[in-house]
């Protein structure tokens, strides 16, 4: 009777940890964004998330991030360059294609859109950035 408790008790506590481990799909897309960030992005866009002056803009708090969610993929698709205007700042930068699968766009998206206070519990998905034509 007692070993049977034992297990019934093992047994939920390790479905608790495992499930708590898992998290819910945006979750597990952020942490994947995470390591894509620190490796790919990270040196020009920093850790904070602020850029570099008038060189780099900002993700944390940028505005453009924030209203122009298929431009900002596209960015990540196939790189950027000409003008942009980012909190007020206009930019004439380049950014590089990082070369990323449509997953890795999808898991470093909702990395930036939900970290450094910006929020954005709306999922970017692998379909919406297949849909992102070049422009
Ligand atoms: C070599 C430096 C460099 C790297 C590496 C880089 N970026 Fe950028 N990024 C830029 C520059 C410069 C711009 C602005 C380009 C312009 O002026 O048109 C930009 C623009 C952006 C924008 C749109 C503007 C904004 O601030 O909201 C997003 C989103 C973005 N980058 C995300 C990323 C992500 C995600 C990665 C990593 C996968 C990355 N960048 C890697 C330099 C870089």
């Amino acid at each position: 009777m007692k070993i049977k408790i034992a297990v019934v008790v093992a047994a939920t506590v390790l479905t608790n940890i495992w499930g708590l481990q898992e998290g819910t799909p945006l979750e597990k897309s952020i942490k994947n964004g995470k390591l894509i960030y620190e490796e790919l992005c990270i040196s020009c866009h920093m850790g904070n998330g602020k850029g570099m002056g008038s060189m780099i803009p900002p993700l944390a708090q940028s505005d453009y991030l924030k209203k122009f969610p298929n431009e900002s993929i596209a960015a990540v698709k196939f790189g950027q360059k000409g003008k942009i205007v980012v909190n007020g700042v206009e930019y004439n930068g380049m950014m590089p294609n990082p070369g990323l699968s449509n997953e890795e766009i999808a898991d470093v998206m909702n990395y930036i859109q939900n970290s450094w206070g910006n929020v954005n519990k709306k999922m970017v998905t692998v379909k919406m950035v297949e849909g992102i034509k070049k422009p």
